[in-house]
């Protein structure tokens, strides 16, 4: 029987540290330097067999090699020559840290490792948490500045949240994401070369490019079998991950905030604590690691994980910037018909925002679109019964904007340096004080005037030139931007209980733990093709659960692909996640708008299942995948399958669900036919598709005996 609880716990005269969780086990040893050296991550193990693994020792010891056991957090001294999670200049301009082991603090489920720097005066904590119903294990540091004023500050180039050991392995593979604007969260599996692997973002946004998430195996892991052990940084802004594979067979990773370096000077009595870099350990392949994650976010990041996402319509690709009172209107009374639950206004209501040269900065109603203001058409959204959202962009501005013109020294730049415009617009320096009580203020009478029950909060440039002229530390907007963006999320949900909040960044360009512990669901991807969404949604699902996924059914031939395809199609492949509705639908015909109601509808009987439930990634023969949503008990199951291209001579056969009980039977809702959970299992359901590119099923069981 696996255990339902976790713990953590220090034996001092062994100098072991040893964190359990239901199906895993972690194990650290102090060595007799004071460094705390990894010893042992994988599935459950006694103390027993704790005790009886070696340390580990190079295979290839050499006067090149060091013989010591992979760091805890590498400290840039000593025969080390990984990657060093810690990198730390002295006044007197000596570097690293060399440890004394201090002790340790144990409580509930976290578990402290102090050590002192043996010289200097620096402190540091490795702090881990174990949950009680989860195998993830969250770690951080926190570095202190111990000495008094007068004694120097320490500059610190770096400070990772962890360093992750893998055991050794015949082989090793890294299942990472890539992508960019428009095709995020491309899964990538390739086998680890020797080298150091960096995944990256510079760019001060978690990124379109890379996601702080991975995964290893060793190489023959599937869907449905074998170890995986990944790992997540709760992390929105610049960061990097640091594989190393050495010659002999040994693979690290280190990672946190930050790129090449994060350049913050800890001054006398300062802290600085990393964000969360969670990992976890599996059996049961990649499908059972999704899941784990999902579950993990479900419990422990989402602000408000039981409550359903609403059906939400967005008026973005139906109007762009030609927003105006009575067009929002017309699509309020559409969508409403629709069954949508929410009414998202997006770009082009505020300031002179009639295109993307201007506006940004000033968040009031554009007189000219709305005469009367907002407030009249919150309350005909709010009487058509659906909720009421706002789109904004709180960290830009645009030179034509009046708090340009007010504040021009609010905005990330060097003065001596060519301020580089992406998108017409500027980044604000959050980390300014007076900024971030500016964003409060102003979002705070805006969700209060407008009585909006949602914001959309987006994010559509990256940092450039990151200068904070007059501040003696300036490459800590790096690290304090993010942090205030954090907070005055968390001050808007606090002061408003009411309110959800979508993360976005021209669609998918800030998605991770950090940003989705104050959020409901984040933007997926700008591109709402749903035969490129298929590709995007299965990366998404490798780390997060299909609640945090915004699918919305969009026009036909697709804006950004040109590619037609059919409305079932499209509502098939969306309500695989949070459905919503994005297209003009005053263009629609009758029979289409009766067609996408019956649809709406019939997510909303499986939506407790795709927000809920557990899912498992399916792939079957003829170019078909599908996602197979199950109910925490078992009775009910969606299962949701596409094909976007026939082939002649590959019709799709069965579609095998392994997830159901062989030893069930099962209710086809739609055919009412009674199934066999073995033939399921074995065989596979048929799907009798229809032919021609772009067809999908929904499938919908119920376990009858
Ligand atoms: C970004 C978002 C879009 C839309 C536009 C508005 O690209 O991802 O959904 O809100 O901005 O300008």
């Amino acid at each position: 029987m696996p255990r339902t609880s976790s713990t953590v716990s220090f034996d001092r005269t062994l100098g072991l540290a040893v964190l359990r969780t239901p199906h895993s086990t972690y194990a650290v040893r102090v060595g007799t330097d004071g460094s705390p050296r990894h010893l042992y991550w994988g599935p459950a193990l006694d103390a027993d067999g704790l005790r009886a693994l070696p340390g580990a020792a190079s295979p290839a010891a050499s006067s090149f090699e060091a013989d010591a056991a992979p760091d805890e957090l590498a400290p840039q001294t000593g025969a080390r020559f990984g990657p060093a999670g810690l990198q730390v200049r002295f006044a007197d301009g000596t570097r690293g840290a060399q440890w004394h082991f201090t002790g340790h603090h144990a409580e509930g489920g976290e578990l402290r490792l102090r050590l002192t720097d043996r010289h200097y005066p620096l402190a540091a904590e490795l702090c881990y948490r174990v949950r009680p119903d989860s195998d993830v294990i969250e770690r951080w540091t926190e570095i202190t500045h111990t000495g008094t004023e007068g004694s120097g500050p320490i500059s610190v180039d770096r400070c990772d949240s962890a360093q992750w050991t893998a055991p050794a392995l015949p082989e090793y593979r890294l299942s990472h994401l890539a992508g960019g604007w428009n095709s995020e969260f491309q899964l990538q599996r390739d086998r680890l070369p020797v080298a150091e692997t960096v995944l990256t973002s510079r760019r001060g946004l978690t990124s379109h490019h890379a996601n702080p998430w991975l995964a290893l195996d060793d190489g023959t892991a599937g869907e449905g079998d074998g170890q995986v052990w990944s790992t997540a940084l709760a992390w929105s802004g610049s960061w990097r991950v640091t594989v190393h594979r050495d010659p002999v067979g040994r693979t690290t990773w280190t990672g946190g905030f930050g790129h090449e370096g994060v350049g913050w000077t800890l001054g006398p009595g300062e802290t600085l604590r990393t964000p969360v870099f969670a990992g976890l350990y599996t059996e049961g392949g990649f499908g059972a690691a999704s899941r784990a994650w999902h579950t993990y976010l479900r419990t422990h990041v989402l602000p408000a994980p039981d409550r359903d996402r609403p059906v939400l319509y967005n008026s973005w690709e139906a109007t762009g910037f030609g927003i105006d009172h009575p067009g929002q209107l017309r699509l309020a009374g559409l969508a409403a018909r629709l069954g949508a639950e929410l009414f998202v206004v997006d770009d082009g209501w505020f300031g002179a925002r009639t295109s993307d040269r201007a506006g940004l900065g000033d968040w009031t109603p554009r007189p000219s679109a709305f005469p009367d203001g907002l407030r009249p058409l919150a309350d005909e959204v709010h009487r058509l019964g659906m909720d009421f959202g706002l789109w904004v962009e709180p960290e830009m501005v645009n030179r034509d904007s009046d708090l340009y013109r007010a504040h021009p020294d609010w905005v990330v730049h060097a003065p001596t340096r060519d301020a580089t415009e992406l998108r017409n617009q500027l980044m604000l320096n959050f980390a300014r004080p007076e900024v971030e009580a500016w964003a409060l203020r102003t979002l705070d009478r805006l969700v209060r005037d407008h009585a909006v029950d949602w914001l959309k909060w987006d994010a559509n440039r990256v940092v450039t030139e990151a200068g904070w002229p007059g501040h003696p530390d300036p490459d800590r907007l790096w690290i304090d931007h993010t942090r205030a963006v954090y907070r005055v999320m968390d001050r808007l949900r606090a002061d408003h209980p009411g309110l959800r909040i979508e993360a976005c960044a021209g669609g998918g360009g800030r998605v991770d733990l950090g940003i989705l512990a104050r959020t409901d669901q984040a933007w997926t991807s700008d591109n709402t093709d749903p035969v490129d969404r298929i590709g995007i949604q299965h990366g998404f699902s490798q780390l997060f659960p299909a609640r945090a996924m915004a699918a919305w059914v969009t026009d036909s031939p697709n804006v950004t692909t040109g590619r037609t395809t059919p409305l079932r199609f499209r509502f098939h492949v969306a309500m695989a996640g949070a459905l919503g509705l994005g297209g003009d639908l005053t263009r629609w015909s009758e029979e289409e708008l009766d067609e996408a109601a019956a649809l709406v509808a019939r997510y909303k009987e499986i939506r407790p299942l795709v927000q809920h439930g557990r899912q498992y990634r399916l792939s079957g023969p003829g170019g078909v995948t599908a996602v197979h949503y199950a109910s925490g008990d078992g009775a009910d199951h969606a299962v949701l399958a596409w094909r976007p291209t026939t082939r002649f001579g590959h019709p799709p056969t069965a579609l095998t669900l392994p997830a159901l009980d062989p030893a069930a039977r099962y209710l086809d809702l739609d055919s009412g036919r009674s199934l066999s959970g073995a033939a399921l299992v074995r065989h596979g359901i048929d799907l009798a598709l229809p032919s021609g590119d772009c067809a999908s099923r929904l499938i919908r069981l119920r376990r009858s005996a």
